[in-house]
């Protein structure tokens, strides 16, 4: 199975994530998070990234949409969190076949509170959120004990830029999926569990 997973900034595209691979075996592709390990590995190339993710513009296709290709490729069970994020990102995978795209429809408000609580573990990406889905220690990865961190990205002055980004760049791509059929939406304004459990009833039918 071949998917993208579609949605603003804090709309819960990694949380998602994060269970889908583990009952449909599938692979997460984040660019998001690859952009990251790239930018702590201090190199020129992540030092040019962080420009971009900490002012919460989109890093150009030259890093990005390659970096994509060879992750995808010789594969047929994936997913791909946060890309594309651009119609020409979109055509530049035309050709793998994709079987459906999920657009987590959640309200900017509602988002934005997410933001507030949100928690990452620096060491395996897994995420958290203070309020809705707290680790069992406070501050501390369930699955490594890595102490848990805020994203650079997450200041309020940032999330402004990331939802303009997602208005005008990654929003056509609800058109442009839905004239090719293939996309769904689902309400990611519920309970994480909830969400979850709406997503996987789509990809059984
Ligand atoms: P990326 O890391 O992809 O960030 P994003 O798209 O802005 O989305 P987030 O990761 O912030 O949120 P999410 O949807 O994964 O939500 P989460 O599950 O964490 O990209 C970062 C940057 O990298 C970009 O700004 C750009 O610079 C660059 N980049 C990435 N892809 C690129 C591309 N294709 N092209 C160019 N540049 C690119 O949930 C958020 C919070 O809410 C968490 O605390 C979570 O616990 C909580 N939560 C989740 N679900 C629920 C729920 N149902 N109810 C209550 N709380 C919930
Ligand atoms: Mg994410």
């Amino acid at each position: 199975m071949k998917l993208i997973l579609l949605g603003a900034p804090g709309s819960g595209k990694g949380t998602v994530s994060e269970q889908l691979i583990k009952d449909f075996r599938l692979q997460h592709i984040s660019p998001g998070e690859l952009l990251r390990e790239e930018v702590k590995k201090n190199t020129t190339i992540g030092r040019e990234i962080q420009k971009y993710i900490e002012a919460g513009k989109l890093v150009p296709d030259q890093f990005v949409v390659e970096m994509v290709k060879l992750e995808v490729k010789g594969k047929d069970n994936f997913i791909l969190d946060g890309f594309p994020r651009t119609v020409s990102q979109a055509k530049s995978i035309d050709d793998l076949n994709i079987d459906s795209v999920i657009y987590l429809e959640v309200p900017e408000a509602v988002v934005i509170e997410r933001f507030s609580g949100r928690r990452v573990c620096p060491q395996c990406n897994t995420g958290y959120h203070v309020k809705y889905l707290p680790p069992k220690k406070a501050g501390i990865c369930d699955k490594d004990g890595t102490k848990l961190i805020i994203r650079k990205d997450d200041d309020p002055k940032v999330i402004k830029e990331r939802f303009k980004v997602f208005h005008a760049e990654t929003k056509p791509l609800i058109d442009y999926y839905t004239k090719q059929k293939k996309l769904r939406v689902v309400n990611g304004n519920d309970a994480p569990r909830s969400v979850y459990q709406a997503v996987k009833r789509l990809l059984n039918h």
